[in-house]
């Protein structure tokens, strides 16, 4: 049977779903349609495929003139309606894969999208999860729900795991340059998996089971968390020694091999490398094991805010002010940098430590215009313009994000303090005494 699938998907006969259209899911979507495949896209939140209905994007990596173009060719089309999945020959899972408030996975999204898609699948359909997960997910979790409504994998249905590498804000690696591991549980579901994103992505890289891809995703994310750990804990480090870290790593890197550059910041943000560890943690204990490196990576990276607080401090009291009744100005408060993210972002553990503290705070963001209250804080407050007057009327300017779009040498020109955790100011600030790093 996935000879067929594997026949229609090679010669764009078939008609790709996307399953949670968000930053993974729209790029995703734009992939498979700019490959020729038509594209369904389907997701819970009504306002998104309105938009996606209009030809208008909310997401920085697809552009609204694409968009635009894709859904006038009729390539791109979104519902809320599940019974539409008996159009689609293929769909691929894009939804959450958040931390329940005990910080354990929660797979609810999965579940409830797989509860959602059984009775609608016609046979001979493929199904592939890409959310984050850990091992086992896509076999234990997702495979029994599809299986309720009648039919079985790898006999009338196709399931495998394709995790999503998406690298938000890099221009240089779009989704469909980005190679793609793909594993499944039997032959078929491979085959049609590798056929689904051959014609769509530069590169397939294809494993021999969804235990081994939903790994390779986690190795992948697990090793940034723990080597930025590493240089986080190193900055501290080296901080009280008077050494300037960013410095330190600028001359290793010249090492030809056997250094990769990691980078200290104000602590871990985003959708993922701050959640995914916990999501193999959480399965190891099943297996008895400890995952000891994972845990004591979480405990340096989430101390980090507390390090920049405290030189936030050190720095107003060595101009002879207490954080207390201070204006902060917070630049940068999406997760990283180039993006609209705010997600799990550093900024708003920041915001919360310095607002307990009794210090005001304001913030600017090129890419944020609003922050609005999230599920751990609320903020409620529009972007401040970067002017000088915004930048002399605060006590201390708080570099949290090094967006390229930020003048530095305005900040450093009219900020009466600076505290740089991202050493963004390198170029800008010469032996200036008002900038401190964090
Ligand atoms: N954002 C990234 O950079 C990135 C990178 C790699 C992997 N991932 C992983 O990809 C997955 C999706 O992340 P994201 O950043 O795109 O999330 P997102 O919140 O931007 O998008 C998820 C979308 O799913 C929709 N949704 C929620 N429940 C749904 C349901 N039951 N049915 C249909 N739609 C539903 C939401 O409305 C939203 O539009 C996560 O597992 C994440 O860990 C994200």
């Amino acid at each position: 049977m996935h000879q067929e699938l594997v026949q229609r998907l090679r010669e764009r006969r078939a008609v790709v779903g996307v399953v949670g259209l968000g930053y993974v899911g729209l790029p995703l979507a734009r992939a498979f349609a700019q490959a020729g495949h038509r594209v369904l896209g389907l997701d819970v939140d009504p306002g998104k495929v309105e938009r996606i209905e209009r030809g208008e994007s909310y997401i920085d990596a697809v552009p609204t003139e694409v968009l635009g173009r894709l859904r006038r060719d009729e390539l791109v089309r979104a519902t809320t309606d599940f019974r539409r999945i008996r159009e689609v020959d293929a769909v691929a899972i894009c939804v959450p894969t958040p931390l329940t408030v005990n910080q354990d996975p929660d797979t609810s999204y999965i579940e409830r999208t797989g509860e959602a898609l059984a009775p609608h699948l016609r046979p001979g359909t493929l199904v592939v999860l890409e959310s984050t997960t850990y091992p086992g997910t896509t076999d234990e979790l997702l495979r029994p729900r599809l299986e309720a409504g009648g039919l079985k994998v790898g006999r009338d249905l196709f399931l495998a795991f394709s995790p999503e590498r998406e690298n938000p804000g890099d221009a240089a690696w779009s989704t469909s340059r980005i190679p793609k591991v793909v594993g499944a549980d039997d032959e078929g579901s491979r085959a049609a998996a590798i056929a689904l994103y051959e014609g769509a992505v530069s590169t397939v890289v294809p494993v021999t089971s969804s235990r081994v891809a939903e790994a390779t995703k986690l190795l992948e994310n697990i090793y940034r968390c723990v080597n930025i750990a590493l240089v986080n804990e190193l900055k501290v480090c080296f901080s009280r020694m008077g050494i300037d870290i960013f410095e330190v790593i600028e001359a290793a890197k010249t090492k030809p091999f056997g250094f990769q550059a990691f980078y200290p910041g104000p602590g871990l943000g985003g959708h993922c490398i701050p959640l995914d560890p916990v999501y193999l943690s959480w399965k190891a204990k099943e297996f008895g094991v400890r995952t000891r490196f994972i845990d004591l990576a979480g405990e340096v990276n989430t101390a980090m805010p507390e390090w920049v607080v405290e030189r936030t401090m050190d720095a107003l009291n060595e101009h002879g002010k207490p954080l207390r009744g201070s204006r902060v100005l917070l630049l940068g408060v999406a997760y990283k940098k180039n993006v609209d993210d705010p997600r799990e972002s550093p900024a708003l553990v920041l915001w919360d430590m310095l607002r307990r503290k009794g210090a005001e705070v304001e913030f600017h963001d090129p890419h944020i215009d609003y922050l609005g209250s999230g599920r751990h804080y609320a903020i409620e407050q529009k972007s401040q313009p970067l002017d000088p007057s915004t930048l002399a009327r605060a006590d201390v300017v708080l570099i949290v994000t090094d967006h390229d779009a930020v003048d530095y040498a305005l900040v450093v020109e009219h900020a009466r303090l600076i505290v740089d955790t991202r050493n963004a100011t390198k170029a800008v600030r010469g032996g200036a005494k008002h900038v401190f790093l964090a």
